[in-house]
């Protein structure tokens, strides 16, 4: 993890239509799809930082969704720290990957599509509607339990009040038997204000311990999460 400036160069639209920002980042400091940059606009009184997800990457930097009452000019610089915990890691053999959103937007996902694609493995993506430039190769699906018992991989973007039973907030609560796949990861985002371990603000409730997103994730394995 590195503290550096980048700079916001553009408002854009995200593909789920939402408003974002662009932001110039060394390839090094790129947040891997999961993963997250801690920004702060430099010199305020308390610097609590805001985390800034990747919902889409490119060779100049990376995309992220505009934080609600940020006012974030183009041409701003933040000071960031990047990249901050541990993002999305998908076996190498897993070839049908379910990418599931539940109560979210897509957005933290995307970037996990074209690694799949290149990987060869079929992807379905769970959300509400289906992102604007989505690959035709991805086959969208309304609940992750119409996809889970094909997929040998879940990964999964889950409002962190959505943890305590994550199992019935992902696949309903009337699917007792499906099984969830054994490679399965959840991105939890509770805020993080300080990135570093410190203020404990992003524990997060596992099965046998507390964890700190920003060190033990934010994407934790969803089988230590799962009751
Ligand atoms: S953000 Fe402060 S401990 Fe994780």
């Amino acid at each position: 993890m590195r503290r550096i400036r980048v700079r916001i160069d553009s408002l854009v639209r995200d593909p789920t239509g939402r408003p974002g920002i662009h932001l110039s980042c060394p390839t090094g400091a790129r947040p891997a799809p999961g993963q997250c940059a801690l920004a702060v606009l430099p010199g305020q009184a308390q610097p609590a930082r805001t985390a800034l997800f990747p919902t889409r990457l490119d060779p100049q930097g990376f995309t992220a969704d505009l934080p609600e009452g940020a006012d974030w000019p183009p041409g701003a610089d933040l000071d960031v720290l990047t990249p901050v915990g541990n993002g999305f890691s998908p076996p190498p053999s897993a070839r049908r990957w379910l990418l599931a959103a539940v109560g979210v937007p897509p957005g933290r996902l995307l970037p996990l599509i074209d690694r799949g694609l290149a990987r060869g493995a079929a992807v379905v993506l769970c959300a509400a509607a289906r992102p604007a430039g989505l690959p035709a190769a991805v086959e969208v699906v309304l609940n992750a339990s119409e996809a889970v018992a094909w997929a040998d991989f879940l990964a999964a973007d889950l409002a962190p009040e959505g943890v305590p039973n994550l199992r019935r907030q992902l696949l309903g609560a009337d699917q007792p038997t499906l099984q969830l796949p054994r490679a399965a990861q959840v991105l939890v985002t509770p805020p993080m204000p300080c990135g570093l371990g410190v203020c404990g603000a992003c524990a997060v409730n596992g099965r046998r311990r507390w964890q700190l997103a920003c060190l033990d994730g934010p994407v934790f394995d969803l089988h230590t999460l799962d009751e």
